[in-house]
């Protein structure tokens, strides 16, 4: 039907008889002769309609409208002196209109196609339309040829792509699971996996040695900019290696899929151990394109006249001062600093202390609680300088870390410290094991089948072989070396509270194989949508998943989910228990 996509014409295609296809971007008629923008997925084309020129295809375009799908034949010809549109790739040229055939009509779309402004909700419910724009086009280009990118990477290391089941038991990746009913045992539900993780690991166990798969995964969790309840993983596992080979595997793979994007990487990435990671960006995703890292304050305050300070100071263990210079911190208005305050409070902050160097004195509400000492101790920690502002939080560690580390990530907002075209690679590293849950009971911080650094002792102050890698405050995937030892993979289970009864309903299949000479093995998952959001600058996870769903897990084209009608449940032998919201 065509000959041409818009964009490979130009101007050595000027006298060459062309077809193109595609929809109606826009049409203007200027005093009978019709204007068609032609648009395709590669770019836009001007179609002229000229009744002299040919008077069927003339009559044909005053039909056209908005989204109507059209091919046009002609000839290519260069536009006329000072005609030119320079925001065009076809500016130069235009086709002369020998013929035009609507193919199909539009209605009147809900929105004009690329219309940023208009809401979310109308944009999902019309993905279709709204996935026309130049800039979906584009992201999705980028999206296969990134994928593209990582498989032949993988292969070419020697990887070998295998699909593991959807309907499945649980995998633990810490969300709640996706159940589905089985028809044929009645009350019996299979789970949507989490991740490949365990069916992996039976791989290497089978001797496969390198497994790769791009992979769908599914958790029931609350969502976020960066998370939804479906989303892809590129998934890796690796046998006979260890923390650093697989490290070699993740950093040429990422380096691959960077360059199919245009965008060479440096290798190898900065490490930071996790304990360092928290003490001194409050996160274990921290974004590194700025510094703005906090210090330790709490020696200073031992016996400071600042009551709140020297009271949270008498327990240095469980608390933390901690102190974040902002050079040049004027930049900051006070009404900008009173809005940091009420920031940090909703993360639980008591109050947000600050001072100022001024005329080279402090100045700021807690100064005159402060001794000279006390002042001058500050000063020299933070090497401050005329003109730098410095943040304090207190109280309980855990707390202070965290609305700290998010208070950093909000003065480099406000001060648009950092580009979305710069890319800052950081692998954390000796995460502990495990992490105390809000009701005291422990739980696997990657997942239960990490290998520790060593056994015994406090479980909370164990460390794993395990790995994350990030880019620019994002999480964009994580890893680790596997227990590969049956009696290792129980005792973990033992701590986790996991007794020798449910170990064996649940993961006697791993369990089984660990005893049939499985291999030491380990490997990591790449987000591949979080990877593709942040190459393509999108601030969604949405904007880069063809058909995502919404904030409350929903896909608005479809309606789905949706309820089940009485036959199919009666098939499945469930009854719906409606409960008040
Ligand atoms: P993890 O749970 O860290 O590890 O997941 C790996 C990577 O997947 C991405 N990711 C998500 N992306 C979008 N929406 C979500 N809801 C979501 N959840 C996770 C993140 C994350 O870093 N089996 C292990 C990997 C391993 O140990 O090999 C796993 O799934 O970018
Ligand atoms: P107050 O004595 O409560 O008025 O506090 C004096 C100053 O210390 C104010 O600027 C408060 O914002 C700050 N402040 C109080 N508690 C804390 C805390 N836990 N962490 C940081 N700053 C605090």
């Amino acid at each position: 039907m065509r000959t041409h996509y818009a964009t490979e014409l130009n101007v050595e295609s000027i006298g060459k008889s062309v077809s193109v296809a595609g929809w109606t971007q826009s049409y203007r008629d200027h005093g009978g002769v019709i204007f068609i923008d032609l648009r395709d997925k590669s770019g836009i084309i001007q179609i002229v309609c000229d009744p002299a020129d040919s008077p069927a295809a003339h009559e044909a375009a005053s039909a056209v409208r908005d989204e109507f799908v059209v091919i046009a034949s002609g000839k290519v010809r260069a536009r006329g002196e000072g005609l030119a549109n320079p925001r065009l790739k076809t500016g130069a040229i235009e086709i002369v209109a020998e013929s035009l055939a609507i193919e199909n009509k539009s209605h009147t779309p809900p929105f004009a196609i690329g219309d940023e402004k208009v809401s979310e909700e109308t944009r999902l419910k019309y993905r279709f339309i709204d996935l026309r724009s130049p800039k979906s086009q584009e992201i999705f280009a980028l999206r296969s040829r990134v994928a593209n990118a990582m498989r032949s990477s993988l292969v070419e290391q020697g990887f070998m792509e295998v699909e593991t089941p959807i309907l499945t038991r649980p995998t633990p990746e810490g969300a709640r699971d996706y159940l589905v009913p089985s028809r044929v045992h009645p009350g019996e539900f299979f789970a949507l996996p989490q991740s490949p993780q365990l069916f992996k690991q039976l791989l290497m166990v089978a001797g496969f040695d390198r497994y790769f798969q791009i992979a769908r995964c599914f958790r029931d969790e609350d969502l976020r900019a960066d998370r939804q309840p479906e989303f892809t993983q590129c998934d890796v596992e690796m046998s006979f290696c260890d923390q650093e080979s697989v490290i070699v595997v993740a950093e040429k793979l990422l380096k691959d899929a960077f360059k199919a994007a245009g965008i060479e990487i440096a290798t190898p990435f900065m490490r930071l151990d996790y304990e360092s990671a928290m003490e001194k960006y409050g996160s274990d995703k921290p974004d590194l394109r700025y510094d703005l890292a906090m210090f330790d304050a709490i020696d200073v305050f031992e016996k400071t006249g600042l009551k709140v300070f020297a009271e949270i100071a008498k327990e240095p263990r469980k608390n933390r001062i901690k102190a974040l210079k902002v050079e040049n911190g004027e930049r900051l208005t006070r009404k900008e600093i009173d809005a940091l305050t009420e920031f940090v409070a909703k993360f639980g902050a008591k109050g947000l202390a600050w001072i100022k160097v001024k005329d080279g004195a402090m100045q700021g509400p807690i100064v005159k609680f402060l001794s000279e000492t006390e002042q001058k101790a500050i000063i020299d920690r933070a090497a401050a300088k005329e003109g730098d502002l410095i943040f304090f939080g207190a109280g309980a560690k855990k707390v202070v870390l965290d609305y700290m580390g998010r208070l950093r990530c909000e003065i480099a907002r406000i001060l648009s410290l950092a580009s979305d075209r710069e890319f800052k690679f950081l692998w954390v590293v000796d995460f502990p094991m495990f992490e105390e849950t809000h009701d005291g009971k422990i739980a696997a911080l990657h997942h239960p089948f990490t290998m520790p650094a060593s056994v015994g002792g406090d479980p909370l102050e164990m460390k794993s072989i395990a790995y994350d890698v990030v880019l620019n405050g994002f999480e964009i995937g994580g890893g680790s070396i596997r227990i590969h030892k049956e009696e290792v993979q129980k005792e973990i289970f033992t701590l986790l509270k996991i007794g020798e009864e449910e170990q064996q309903s649940k993961f006697g299949f791993l369990l089984d194989a660990l005893k049939y000479g499985a291999p030491p093995h380990g490997g990591f998952a790449l987000g591949l949508d979080r990877l593709i959001m942040l190459i393509s600058g999108a601030t969604s996870i949405r904007d880069v998943i063809a058909f995502p769903k919404t904030q409350r897990a929903q896909c608005l084209m479809t309606s789905a989910p949706a309820e089940a009608e009485e036959a199919q449940l009666n098939e499945l032998s469930l009854r719906i228990r409606k409960t008040a919201k």
